[in-house]
């Protein structure tokens, strides 16, 4: 039987190909962003009292409705920005299936979507999919800054979806609020919908302010925001998230919705609603993980890594010029089986596979770990 592949492009994923080759070599695994440390037992407790109670059926379509008030409340307190939990959140399996729904809701044949690159993996195949076509603006390392004139280029009669991610897996750059500014002139007076991937709004370090698309209103009213339960409580696995837009977007969203996945998973729905109503869960979080940064770097201090600092989500970017100048895939490949240390080669989250000799490390790791990993940094 012959058939086109709808991903000609797309083999298996380097985070799984990375993770695989860690476990085969034993190596320290700082490739996939996973913590290697245990979710809070109150959440897990609370998660088996919601299947001792019953919660082991369907759950509504949209979601919990106590999760989705939870999710508002959060929105109201955080950002002041009010978004109606019948209408405008919807309950997902982690980011990644709002992701793929929002995309395949609105990018139809030859629809133009822009992204940033260095890119988290899922945004092209499922623009692909779609049969839309990616716009990929290449943002340059070490700085990774926003050029928003070369932006405003790109923007075409085509131009159906911008998808932002802030903070930004993998360069750990965050958007400042004149990026928000400019985004918002930019798309005022279009159609253009924003896709704003704020996985990481709980983990954003020296006192920078998250700037949620929700705090600019003209921008709110075009924009989709996609969270992750997974990297705010570390549970990843569980794989839990919601999106939230105004509500004509979000009802387009839940036609495909539906038909996708229907519901998500009940019973952790309804633990996470008792435990999200209690801020400090994730209020905490952002000083937690600047400590791992400050750790992670204060340990590879002296070694012949270049580096700016993080300034959000869970992962370091190293340049590795000084040490080699072959690419970043080979000199991944050799720390992991000639060194024992896993990372991700950023070339991959690139257009046209561009290297800059830098790495990706994850630091959601336990201290232990995180001196194990940089006792070999120090040694290369
Ligand atoms: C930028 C970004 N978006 C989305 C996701 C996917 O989140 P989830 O695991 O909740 O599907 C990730 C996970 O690594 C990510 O880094």
């Amino acid at each position: 039987m012959h058939h086109n592949s709808k991903l000609p492009n797309a083999s298996t994923s380097i985070f799984a190909v990375m993770s695989a080759l860690a476990h085969k070599h034993n190596a320290i695994n700082l490739s996939q962003g996973f913590p290697n440390f245990k979710s809070d037992p109150k959440l897990i407790d609370l998660v088996s009292k919601a299947m001792n109670l019953g919660y082991n059926q369907y759950a509504p379509m949209p979601g919990s409705l106590v999760l989705r008030e939870a999710i508002a409340r959060k929105f109201d307190g955080l950002y002041n920005s009010s978004y109606n939990p019948e209408t405008e959140i919807t309950i997902t399996a982690g980011a990644t299936q709002g992701i793929y729904a929002i995309i395949s809701a609105f990018v139809r044949q030859d629809d133009e979507v822009i992204i940033f690159r260095p890119a988290y993996d899922c945004y092209d195949p499922t623009i692909t999919l779609n049969g839309g076509k990616t716009i990929s603006i290449q943002l340059e390392a070490p700085l990774y800054k926003m050029d928003w004139q070369e932006v405003r280029s790109k923007v075409s009669q085509k131009t159906k979806m911008i998808i932002i991610n802030t903070p930004q897996n993998p360069s750990g750059t965050v958007f400042s609020e004149e990026d928000m500014l400019a985004l918002q002139r930019l798309t005022e007076g279009t159609d253009i919908i924003v896709l704003s991937d704020e996985v990481y709004e709980h983990i954003i370090f020296d006192n920078e302010k998250h700037q949620s698309v929700c705090l600019f209103s003209d921008l709110k009213s075009r924009s989709f925001i996609t969270a992750s339960f997974g990297k705010t409580f570390h549970n990843t696995g569980w794989k839990m998230g919601y999106c939230c837009a105004p509500k004509a977007l979000m009802a387009e969203y839940r036609k495909v919705h539906q038909f996708n996945v229907f519901c998500v998973n009940h019973p952790i729905q309804i633990a996470l609603a008792e435990y999200l109503d209690e801020p400090s869960h994730y209020m905490e979080l952002s000083q937690f993980y600047q400590d791992k940064r400050d750790l992670f770097l204060n340990l590879i201090e002296g070694s012949r890594f270049k580096f700016r600092s993080s300034k959000g989500t869970y992962f370091q970017v190293l340049d590795y010029s000084n040490i080699s100048k072959e690419g970043d895939v080979d000199f991944a490949n050799k720390l992991t089986i000639d060194h024992g240390l896993a990372s991700i080669p950023l070339s991959v989250f690139n257009d046209n596979g561009l290297d800059n000799n830098v790495l990706r490390f994850c630091f959601a790791k336990t201290d232990e770990t995180l001196k194990q990993a940089t006792d070999i940094l120090q040694k290369i």
